[in-house]
């Protein structure tokens, strides 16, 4: 297993260290190789995914990330900011496929902001498109037209691109409750009116699984009214991106939540939900779990090995259980560790 490693910027560093010695501790045959990507690596080249990290990517099995940007770089010309790397290496491997499990760990019920009857149980599954919509349709830009400044994008789908990432939702959904909804905007939106349209279609290859629709409004009201109503959520790359921050903060910490960005053969980029963080950044209180989890997507989706995805998950719950605790997810009465001791505990664990 060749594992291409991407530290990125801010605390990124910090919490894939963390990740890296849960998987060395794993008794696999893994190999890892680090790389630059983000704002590290406009530093260091000029350019937010290097020639050198683009042909490591290309080459392994599956890549772990931290997370990149941060204030320094906010002012640079788009090309040269940390989160075009991320875009960039999302689209050179065609990673269409976003999951973004929400769970609420039972022991972290205190630490949501909503009533912990609403969210107790809660296990939601966004499936996010990556690799299309406003986030890369063309034209775009912002330029002069009559004599003011003008912006400009373009939210575009093509059916196929909308038929594979739905049949990713309901393959998940049958290993899970077997129910699907959609997300669009169709009462607006030509766009998201086909994207409603192949979900119809593609739905009826799954029988098996109920398939409903919401508008994206209505479903961000909802996540936060009745979560539990959800299994898998489904949705286009803008949406996907608001609603999967909404749906983290249902758990309490984004700090918890890991992701998967699939190609069509398991080839993956593994990374925390969260960002770089660059407020906490090189303290040493950053919380690893989401890191460590996506190292357990990793194992689960590209390795194929559920035993060994389970056993990183079982030591994660553990850790909660003795009530090991981050600042992010800290109460009372827990016992408050760093980043480092974090992952102690989780290698004890293990
Ligand atoms: C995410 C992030 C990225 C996105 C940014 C950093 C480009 O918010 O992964 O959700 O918008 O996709
Ligand atoms: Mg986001």
């Amino acid at each position: 297993m060749k594992i291409c490693v991407l530290p990125g910027d801010g605390i990124g560093p910090e919490i894939v260290a963390e990740a890296v010695r849960v998987l060395q501790a794993m008794d696999l045959n893994i190999e890892m190789e680090e790389a630059l990507l983000g704002g590290c690596a406009v530093d260091a080249t000029g350019d937010p995914y290097p020639d050198a990290t683009q042909k490591l990517a290309q080459a392994a099995d599956a890549v772990l990330l931290g997370a990149v940007g941060g204030p320094q770089w906010d002012g640079n010309p788009r090309e040269q900011r940390p989160e075009r790397g991320l875009l960039g290496i999302r689209k050179q491997l065609g990673l269409f496929a976003n999951l973004r499990p929400a769970i609420l760990y039972p022991e972290l019920a205190n630490a949501s902001t909503l009533k912990p009857e609403v969210v107790a149980g809660l296990d939601i599954l966004i499936v996010r498109e990556l690799t299309g919509d406003i986030y890369f349709g063309q034209p775009r830009g912002i330029e002069m037209r009559n004599g003011e400044r003008f912006g400009l994008n373009t939210m575009h789908y093509t059916e196929s691109e909308i038929r594979r990432i739905l049949r990713v939702a309901f393959a998940a959904a049958r290993k899970r409750s077997r129910k699907v909804c959609s997300v669009d905007k169709m009462n607006v939106l030509e766009c998201t009116q086909l994207w409603r349209d192949v979900a119809i279609e593609t739905g009826r290859e799954y029988p098996d699984v109920e398939l409903s629709h919401m508008l994206v409004d209505n479903a961000a009201m909802q996540l936060v009214k009745n979560p539990r109503q959800f299994d898998v959520m489904v949705t286009g790359n803008m949406f996907g991106d608001i609603l999967s921050d909404e749906a983290s903060m249902l758990t309490g910490s984004i700090g918890m939540l890991p992701s998967a960005s699939l190609d069509a053969n398991n080839k993956g980029l593994y990374e925390p939900c969260h960002g770089s963080a660059p407020d906490i950044a090189g303290k040493g209180v950053a919380n690893p779990l989401a890191t460590i989890l996506s190292a357990a997507m990793m194992l689960r989706y590209t390795f194929a090995d559920e035993d060994a995805a389970r056993r990183i998950e079982s030591a994660v719950k553990k850790v909660l259980a003795q009530g090991f605790r981050t600042g992010d997810i800290f109460e009372p009465g827990m016992k408050k560790v760093g980043t480092r001791q974090m992952g102690d505990a989780v290698l004890a664990a293990l």
